[in-house]
């Protein structure tokens, strides 16, 4: 019987990415999203690079416990991706307790549901956030996560130990998952740690759709380019760094998508070694915010109004994955360079504005 995965968030930007993988490599997928931060662009992109209609969309918001637990009542699920939360840093800073509400409680409806019907494999959408600053690059799964200096990185942590602590508390329930039952079952734990989530499908159907002003450097750029937005702004050059801008690792949002069908195949699979594993998902290339902004303007041609601006509150210097484990324990490894993907994020812009 095929494999179902229920992707929550899944009508986002790494949703939808995750959710054309996951289908091309012959997983069914439940998409449940409550479109509060996008529409149903990436869904509709979704089905036609796909050739699927019938993908279930479940217009559901997973802060409700009664619409969670209907749709593991309603369907048999083997894995669940959690996408979704919310994701803008500052806004975290300005409204937290909005942050922890959501963040937390649509996640504690997903492990409630997840255990009480037969036990589940959760995949959780971690950052390298909970890394913070260190001086020991590249992180490795080991290193020490600093105290988070955001509620949404708060939220990344506490989820991260939420999973961990029911993984072992619902091993009492034996080792096999038997999704779809009335009676509880063991929750198995997947965190997936992204650094930093570009690009786009290379289709141009999928991608991301910030809304408003951009907080995220390459949707900034896409839409400087665009002549959205009059000139992008490099917070800090004067960094301890080569060309004095931060270092970040970015990473492929069609390689970050595929890490997942990985980790899922992994533990649908019944290879965990663990029941609960922590993953890196990164390059382990430091790449500078000047270096991308000038591959950006070499792969596409195009010349970017910017200039260097104070240093933003609470951005680090640097920092990179030590993606070994991923490599080595789920066979994935990033593939596409800096150039293909910096060309998809341009032909996703060009496509949003019909060119
Ligand atoms: N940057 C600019 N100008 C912009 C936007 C960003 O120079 O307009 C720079 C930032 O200063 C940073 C780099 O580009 O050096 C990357 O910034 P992003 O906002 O794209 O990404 P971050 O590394 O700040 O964000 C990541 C994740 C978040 C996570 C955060 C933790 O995307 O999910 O790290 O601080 F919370």
């Amino acid at each position: 019987m095929m494999k179902r995965v229920l992707v929550s968030g899944g009508a986002g930007y790494i949703g939808s990415h995750v959710t054309v993988e996951l289908l091309q490599a012959g997983y069914d997928v439940v998409v449940a999203d409550n479109l509060s931060n996008c529409d149903l662009t990436c869904f509709e992109g979704v089905k036609k690079i796909t050739g699927r209609n019938d993908i279930p969309f479940e217009k559901i918001d997973c802060c409700e416990r009664d619409a969670v637990d209907r749709l593991f009542s309603e369907f048999r699920i083997d894995a669940v991706i959690h996408f979704a939360a919310f994701k803008a840093v500052g806004e975290s800073v300005a409204e937290p307790l909005k942050y922890y509400r959501n963040n937390l409680l649509s996640f504690l409806n997903i492990l409630e549901a997840a255990s009480a019907h037969g036990g589940c494999n959760v995949l959780f959408s971690s950052s390298a956030t909970v890394y913070g600053e260190t001086d020991r690059l590249p992180v490795t799964e080991e290193s020490p996560r600093q105290p988070a200096t955001s509620p949404y990185g708060n939220t990344k942590q506490m989820c991260e130990d939420i999973l961990r602590d029911t993984v072992m508390a619902t091993a009492a329930y034996g080792t096999e998952v038997m999704s779809g039952l009335d009676k509880p079952g063991p929750v198995k734990g997947i965190s997936l740690r992204y650094f930093n989530p570009i690009g786009a499908h290379p289709s141009a159907l999928i991608g991301e759709l910030p809304r408003g002003v951009p907080n995220n450097l390459v949707p900034y750029i896409t839409q400087t380019a665009i002549g959205k937005r009059e000139c992008l702004s490099i917070f800090g050059n004067d960094y301890p760094t080569q060309d004095g801008t931060c270092l970040r690792d970015y990473i492929d949002v069609v390689d970050l998508a595929k890490a997942h069908v990985a980790a899922v195949s992994r533990m649908t699979d019944g290879r965990m070694e663990d029941g609960y594993e922590i993953f890196n998902i990164g390059t382990g290339r430091p790449v500078s915010v000047l270096e991308l902004v000038n591959t950006f303007e070499k792969v596409n041609n195009i010349k970017l109004n910017y200039r260097f601006a104070p240093r933003r509150a609470g951005d680090i210097t640097a920092i990179w994955a030590d993606p070994a484990k991923a490599e080595k324990k789920l066979g994935w490894k990033a593939q596409r360079t800096v150039e293909e993907t910096l060309a998809s994020a341009w032909a996703w812009e060009k496509h949003l504005a019909g060119k």
